[in-house]
């Protein structure tokens, strides 16, 4: 993706019609881009086209990710259209938190399916069409500061991104030299649904508390950070220092990361 526009990219986005990918929805059409949005629920899908004004330039498409073949379907039927994906963004989570002992076997799969499997189904579909671009494409992970920083609670929804961390990290040392670019990025702490159906008692008091940008902010940074090629990248201040904290004071960032309020 080059400088800082999106104008004429066609650009898949992945899990379309939450908080944070819809806002990168609407962004880049704004832009100028052409986009492909998945996500699982129809209505949701229905609803984003009729936000953009049954914008011509948006096209959707029903997909689990947590199915290998509703991802190929979704590729091919992009590709049959468009014939080119400059940019993919994978960005369908789900979040479960609490105590370790309450995450339960279905959480656990869902979980890993969501954040990591679908990441494997779409990157390993997605390598062989973009190869056989002229312009090599870009692929977006949108991780979590979790997956660095773990804080209690939230410790299998860690796991599940960390593995997507390692995978776009082995993945962008072996194409190296092709030419695609893969990109991982940890957005801060975003108002979306995302947790919202835990009971209460699950949601610890630090994903509650404090302050939550609003997804069209986090959208904002997102897209700025894609535009400037970031390989891995924290969008916000405070996570960029929460980071060098984990990576030089390792023994301060585990008082901290523990002493989160529950
Ligand atoms: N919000 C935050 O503070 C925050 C912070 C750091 C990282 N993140 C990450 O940012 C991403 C977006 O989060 P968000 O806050 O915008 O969450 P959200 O509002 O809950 O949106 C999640 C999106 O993923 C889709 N999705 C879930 N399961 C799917 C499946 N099996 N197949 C296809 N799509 C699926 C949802 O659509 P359907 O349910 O219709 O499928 C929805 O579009 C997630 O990966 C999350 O981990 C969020």
């Amino acid at each position: 993706m080059g400088g800082s526009s999106f104008q004429g990219k066609v650009v898949l986005v992945v899990g379309a019609t939450g908080g944070i990918g819809a806002a990168l929805v609407h962004q880049l059409l704004a832009a100028g881009a052409r986009v492909i949005a998945a996500a699982r629920s129809p209505e949701r899908l229905a609803m984003l086209v009729s936000e953009t004004g049954q914008s011509p330039q948006l096209l959707v498409c029903p997909t689990d990710v947590r199915d290998r073949l509703q991802v190929g379907h979704l590729l091919a039927w992009a590709w049959g259209r468009v014939e080119r994906i400059d940019l993919a963004i994978y960005c369908a989570g789900i979040e479960y938190l609490g105590p370790l002992t309450s995450i339960d076997g279905k959480e656990l799969e869902e979980m890993m399916a969501t954040n990591f499997y679908g990441l494997f189904f779409l990157v390993q579909q997605l390598l062989p069409l973009m190869d056989k671009q002229k312009e090599k494409g870009t692929i977006v992970w949108v991780s979590s500061p979790m997956a660095r920083l773990a804080f209690p609670w939230a410790s299998v929804y860690a796991a599940s991104k960390a593995a997507g961390d390692a995978l776009m990290t082995g993945l962008r040392r072996e194409c190296w030299r092709s030419g695609l670019r893969l990109l991982t990025l940890y957005p801060g702490p975003t108002a979306t649904r995302a947790g919202q159906q835990l009971p209460p008692e699950r949601l610890p008091r630090w994903h509650e508390q404090g302050q939550k940008m609003r997804a069209g902010r986090c959208a904002e940074l997102l897209l700025r950070a894609i535009a400037a090629g970031q390989r891995q990248r924290a969008v916000t201040m405070p996570l960029r220092l929460l980071f060098l904290l984990e990576r030089w004071l390792p023994a301060l960032s585990e008082r901290l990361c523990a002493g989160m309020p529950l």
